[in-house]
């Protein structure tokens, strides 16, 4: 992986503190920003998202590719990836998914490792990271 340089770390205590921290962070991001959003099984990537969507006001909205795209209608629009299942990087190509990374939305992008050879230099990523029961590390960083 390329160096990186943290802007500022969280910590959170509970998923209700992760939801503020998304609700708090989301007006700093704007349409056309792609938050890489990585951290093991269960570290609060999904829940990060909901308080994103949150502030958005956005309400979900039905989509043919839900397994991997969820489309959040608010101002601005959230392009909500989840990766998980994603075996390689070419799929996210056919799939038509980086036309989204044009789109004047927000793309927030749950393992973003799948994708990683495809994520723009200008990526913002959240890394988020177990510590404990309840608690997480949440950093946002770029790489240089
Ligand atoms: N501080 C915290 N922040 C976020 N979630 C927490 C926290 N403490 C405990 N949890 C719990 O951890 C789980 C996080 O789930 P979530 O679906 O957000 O994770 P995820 O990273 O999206 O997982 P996956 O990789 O499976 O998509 C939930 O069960 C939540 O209640
Ligand atoms: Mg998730």
């Amino acid at each position: 992986m390329n160096p990186s340089r943290t802007f500022i770390h969280f910590l959170s205590s509970s998923p209700e503190e992760t939801i503020a921290i998304g609700r708090f962070l989301a007006p700093r991001f704007l349409p056309g920003h792609i938050l890489a959003i990585e951290g093991d099984l269960g570290t609060g990537k999904t829940t990060l998202i909901k308080g994103l969507a949150a502030h958005c006001s956005a309400a979900l909205v039905n989509s043919p590719t839900f397994t991997y795209l969820q489309i959040y209608e608010g101002v601005p629009p959230l392009f909500h990836f989840d990766l998980y299942r994603l075996k390689e990087a070419q799929e996210f190509i056919q799939m038509g998914f980086t036309d989204y990374f044009q789109q004047q939305g927000i793309c927030c992008i749950e393992w973003s490792e799948r994708i990683e050879s495809l994520l723009p230099q200008n990526a913002i990523h959240i890394r988020l990271e177990h510590i404990e029961e309840n608690k997480r590390k949440i950093s946002i960083y770029e790489l240089e």
